[in-house]
């Protein structure tokens, strides 16, 4: 949500600042722009609409500002003020002494506005930054150009949250930067500093990253960067080395980066069991370092995050639930869980699952737990992110960086872990079996191949892909270990081809849903060969008797489904736990081949940012 990009160096700063931003554009923005230094001024340029749009505009810049060598650099994603160029960032102080950008909300700008308009202050935005951009001025006015001191006050007058990245036009080569509840992180290599949102827009120079925390502020230029806490008191920090490269975060032959990370899965499952396997057992209860006995004790495991994180925890809960029955597992959304009477302490260890590791909601949840006495784990894919950072347990998705704003291959990266974590706390309460424990394992290490299969018939999917694009909607139905899977298919639909679609665990259609069904509306079904066929079967009929058109996902060698469907699809078999594992791929396919027919974009969806920084 909102991008940003700074850069204090010797090389052309244009250039820099566009591809950090091209890098982010994945985090959702609608609108763009930049502020260069240009010998004695500040030089502005934004649009609305794309960073290559942008691009083009700062070519039209004046000569010298192809030359200048700092600046800083926005993506907005609307959230107080329309979608125009006015309130695009960077924003200029009415005295032109403070040009700012801003990821984060202030949730007191009318307060500082009126106390400012007051003071005879024009505003010709309707953004909240513009608030903390004017407010910084009327500081360093007040303090006679005295940068730490303003922003000082600054970071203690304004509520709410920031990451703010800011050029002073009387110092040059000089950028600062502040951070409460908005990612930033900052980063040196050789004669140049640079700062960005996300770590994918500095991976281009050095993957030895300065992660700010909470409460830090940063001044930045050609030859250092220097920390300080928002009392102004020096800091230093250390840097943080991410094991991710720029080529990972490269489309490469793909036309779009969803496509390509879905194709990356069977070597994420791959790396996450060579990783935290030894033969037959898992290896990862040493590295989780959980106090000793904690898991003979605890009553209650609660799997915490949003969106697909929440589905991958879904699929983590029915894999627990199924050896174990005498825990309580459940997972919860964060965005509730924060602002429930939770149970918690020390009978409770909760499991806080998001890829960026800055979703807002899932950090206030984790936050809520910590003071609960509650034991915590933290899994994200994001070494050095909040999450990683707040939360002294936190266990790494190994996905490697997913530009694509819908969750594929990080989804992968958590069901994996998720499984790894499940057997090693399973194993320290006594509750796996070796046995199990050892078919889990075997059952895990074939997936792989069997992902690889189905993407190798990706034109099969895509046949159907296009023969449904027409649909009115869908519904996704499927019992157990399938309901995480029916919400994973629609959230794909919805993000990315943006067609209403439904899940339902299948016994509950005929409760209401089954009211809308018509042949107008699609059922993708999910009905595994286990125990549970024959009776989603019968749902399924239920369905189509009401003429809704039935698209079966089905065990491999169950031709007798055939007769239940209007088209089938076979999906390898596995152990019955694991299905998701496998039939999560042709889901995803479906839905991107579904939004390719449609024309949608695929990587940047309308109205969605990768990571939801506020509340
Ligand atoms: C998934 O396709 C979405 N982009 C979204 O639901 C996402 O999973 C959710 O916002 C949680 O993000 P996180 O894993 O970074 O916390």
């Amino acid at each position: 949500m909102c991008g940003i990009m700074g850069y204090a160096g010797g090389k052309r700063a244009a250039e820099i600042i566009i591809e950090g931003l091209s890098r982010q554009e994945y985090r959702g923005y609608d609108s763009a722009g930049i502020a260069l230094r240009c010998e004695d001024e500040i030089v502005s340029a934004k649009i609305v609409g794309r960073v290559s749009e942008l691009a083009r505009k700062v070519k039209e810049l004046p000569k010298k500002c192809a030359e200048s060598t700092s600046g800083i650099g926005h993506t907005r994603w609307a959230t107080h003020g329309g979608v125009t160029e006015t309130n695009a960032h960077p924003h200029e102080s009415a005295d032109g002494s403070v040009v700012l950008v801003h990821n984060g909300i202030v949730e007191n700008s009318r307060e500082i506005k009126s106390r400012l308009e007051s003071e005879g202050v024009k505003f010709i935005t309707q953004t909240d930054t513009e608030a903390a951009c004017q407010l910084l001025a009327a500081l360093y006015k007040k303090t006679r150009g005295d940068a730490l001191e303003s922003m000082k006050t600054l970071t203690a007058e304004l509520r709410g949250a920031f990451a703010l990245v800011i050029l002073f036009r009387d110092r040059p080569g000089e950028i600062w930067c502040a951070r409460r509840g908005s990612p930033l992180v900052a980063a040196r290599d050789g004669s140049a500093c640079y700062c960005a949102s996300d770590p994918t827009a500095l991976l281009a120079y050095t993957r030895d990253l300065f992660f700010l925390e909470e409460g830090e502020m940063a001044r930045l230029s050609p030859e250092q960067c220097e920390f300080f806490g928002f009392g102004g008191e020096k800091k230093r920090k250390k840097t943080i080395r991410l094991n991710w490269d720029s080529v990972m975060a490269d489309k490469g032959r793909h036309d779009h980066f969803m496509r390509k990370e879905i194709g990356e899965q069977p070597d994420v499952l791959r790396l996450t069991i060579d990783t935290h396997t030894i033969l037959a057992e898992v290896a990862m209860d040493k590295s989780l370092a959980l106090p000793p006995g904690l898991m003979k004790r605890v009553r209650r495991v609660q799997l915490v995050a949003c969106g697909t994180s929440n589905y991958a925890a879904l699929v983590a809960r029915d894999i627990m639930e199924s050896f174990d029955n005498s825990l309580d597992v459940s997972a919860e959304i964060a965005s509730e869980y924060r602002y429930r009477n939770v149970a918690g302490g020390d009978d409770t260890l909760a499991v806080f699952v998001s890829q960026s590791g800055e979703t807002a909601d899932t950090l206030a949840a984790a936050r809520i737990a910590r003071a609960r006495g509650t034991h915590c784990v933290a899994v994200t894919n994001v070494r050095g992110s909040t999450l990683d950072r707040e939360i002294d347990r936190a266990v790494l998705s190994l996905a490697g960086p997913e530009v694509g704003v819908a969750a594929t291959k990080t989804f992968m990266g958590q069901i994996s872990i998720l499984a790894m974590l499940s057997m090693a706390l399973l194993k320290d309460r006594g509750t796996l079996s070796a046995g199990d424990e050892a078919r889990l394992i075997g059952g895990l290490r074939s997936i792989p191949a069997l992902q690889q299969s189905i993407i190798e018939r990706e034109n099969e999917i895509k046949t159907l892909a296009e023969k449904y694009a027409g649909s009115g909607g869908f519904f996704f139905i499927g019992r157990r270990e399938c309901v995480p899977l029916t919400m994973e298919g629609a959230l794909k639909l919805k993000e990315i081809a943006y067609l209403p679609s439904e899940a339902y665990a299948a016994g509950e259609m005929k409760h209401g849903p089954i009211a809308m069904l018509d042949e107008k509306l699609t059922v993708v079904a999910l009905v595994p060969d286990t125990d549970l066929r024959e009776k989603t079967l019968s749902n399924v009929e239920e369905c189509r008797a009401r003429n809704a058109p039935i698209l079966l996902l089905v065990s491999e060698g169950d031709e007798a489904a055939r007769a239940h469907a209007t088209d089938i699809f076979f999906v390898p078999r596995t152990e019955p736990e694991l299905f998701p594992f496998v039939a999560v791929i042709p889901l995803q396919l479906f839905a991107y081949h579904v939004a390719r027919a449609l024309g949608r974009d695929i990587d940047m969806p309308r109205n969605l940012a990768k990571s939801v920084t506020v509340e």
